[in-house]
């Protein structure tokens, strides 16, 4: 049996995809290079914002073309299974198994049923269900991605992940250090801990928490860079901040969601955090971590958000100067607290804040990649550069992309490059 998985989502639905190939690996099946060429078609799916599930529905559409040339089984995994269960099948009625994502290792158990009639799995299961590093089928030899948790218990009101996802599930810290060791064993470079919420992690026997964690995979021989997404500014604790501080192995690169610059938003958002925390918790950061570069998400046009409101977003971007923002306008999700409020900002205003907000951001990216120019930066060598020419891409420490002539030798280690030009997403240079 041939197996395809397409992804769509952020970072832990890469992560779950990796998990499902290796389970359906380990029991015996194939991983197909395309679609065309599976008898089961897993779809990782993204429920996050109308967006990502209106392009999941219309991928299914093409599928369903497929399956009307020949016999093959699709099935919906991920969040958007979850939250519609068997409800997929009133939408999509040629889907033939819908999994959620505490039922992965049903997964195949679950093909060996939908071969003859609908199924569905979305039982919830409280606690952390432990898996081998071994059951995943990794993209990359380079970079890993480590699940540290799971969940959410922090229900902001736009958020439907508490939902999907569930409640706040930590691995243990035990299984999280034995994967990174056999991860550095195997030759990877960088590792990334991977939860909704990591800085909530600890480990439930013994209390230990985040920083921690951070100090132990430090520890790990063999292994360079440590990352980590997602964090929450308002737990985002002192003892994290100098836990980064006393690892040089921590990457100087924050992903830290601020999602609206105006504290009156901030709080009918169930954030947490004002914009004054905010900005004082990025500064204190700054300043610990000299050369550190933050990056962020905002969602414009959640319900009742004024001009003023806006205007102090593109405030926080000025002051703090992200490497790197996400944008979104904001869509109400199925049982979220947001759902319930009136949706009044008009879909003009909100695509027209989208577009100055990305305009002023790229402005400061442009500003802060030109500081780059003429530098000699380490990079980790990803790929082939997808701009092609003989080139590679790479990252920095802190996350910026590199494009570079370079062999293809070269991928999977550090080099030195020297950087010659950039654009507002991305630098390019030569080999020093
Ligand atoms: N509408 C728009 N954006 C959203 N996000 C989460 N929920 C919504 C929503 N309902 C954004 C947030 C989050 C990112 C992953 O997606 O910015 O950090
Ligand atoms: Fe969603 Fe908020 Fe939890 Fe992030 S912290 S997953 S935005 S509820």
């Amino acid at each position: 049996m041939k197996f395809f998985v397409r992804t769509f989502g952020c970072q832990m639905n890469e992560n779950d995809s990796e998990h499902i190939a290796g389970i359906l690996a380990r029991s015996g099946a194939e991983k197909a290079a395309r679609p065309e060429d599976a008898d089961v078609i897993i779809v990782n799916t993204c429920a996050v914002r109308e967006k990502s599930e209106e392009k999941l529905y219309s991928y299914l559409g093409r599928l369903s073309g497929l399956k009307k040339k020949r016999d093959v089984l699709i099935g919906v995994a991920g969040c958007v299974a979850q939250i519609h269960r068997d409800g997929l099948f009133r939408k999509k009625p040629f889907v033939d198994f819908v999994v959620g994502p505490d039922n992965y290792l049903e997964i195949p158990a679950i093909v060996g049923k939908a071969a003859a009639g609908r199924c569905v799995e979305t039982g919830r299961v409280g606690d952390w269900r432990e898996f081998g590093s071994r059951e995943t089928l990794r993209e990359s030899p380079t970079t890993a991605f480590v699940t540290v948790m799971e969940g959410c218990d922090n229900f902001c009101a736009y958020c439907v992940v508490p939902f999907s996802r569930g409640r706040e599930k930590f691995r243990p810290l035990p299984s999280v250090l034995g994967e990174v060791r056999d991860l550095a064993g195997a030759g990877y470079k960088e590792i990334q801990f991977l939860g909704q919420n990591v800085n909530a992690y600890r480990d439930t026997e013994t209390g230990r928490a985040f920083a921690d964690l951070l100090d132990e995979a430090c520890a790990v021989p063999g292994l360079e860079w440590v990352r980590f997404v997602t964090s929450h500014p308002k737990m985002f604790g002192e003892d994290i901040i100098q836990a980064m501080a006393r690892n040089p192995k921590v990457c100087r690169a924050l992903h830290l969601p601020l999602q609206s610059g105006s504290s009156a938003v901030l709080e009918r958002m169930n954030r947490g955090y004002t914009r004054d925390e905010y900005l004082a918790l990025a500064g204190r950061l700054q300043a610990a971590l000299p050369g550190l570069l933050l990056s962020t998400d905002i969602i414009v046009g959640f319900p009742g958000e004024s001009e003023e409101d806006f205007e102090a977003t593109c405030d926080v971007l000025r002051r703090v100067r992200f490497a790197g923002l996400f944008s979104f306008r904001y869509s109400p999700r199925p049982l979220t607290a947001a759902a319930r409020m009136a949706d009044d900002v008009p879909l003009e205003t909100k695509r027209r804040r989208l577009v100055a907000l990305q305009a002023l951001q790229k402005t400061i990216q442009l500003e802060t990649n030109a500081s780059f120019v003429g530098r000699e930066l380490r990079v980790l060598c990803l790929e082939k550069s997808p701009k092609g020419g003989g080139r590679l891409a790479g990252r920095t420490e802190g996350n910026l992309v590199v494009n570079f002539p370079a062999p293809e030798d070269l991928i999977g280690r550090f080099t030195t490059v020297r950087i010659t030009g950039c654009g507002p997403y991305s630098l390019h240079g030569e080999l020093a």
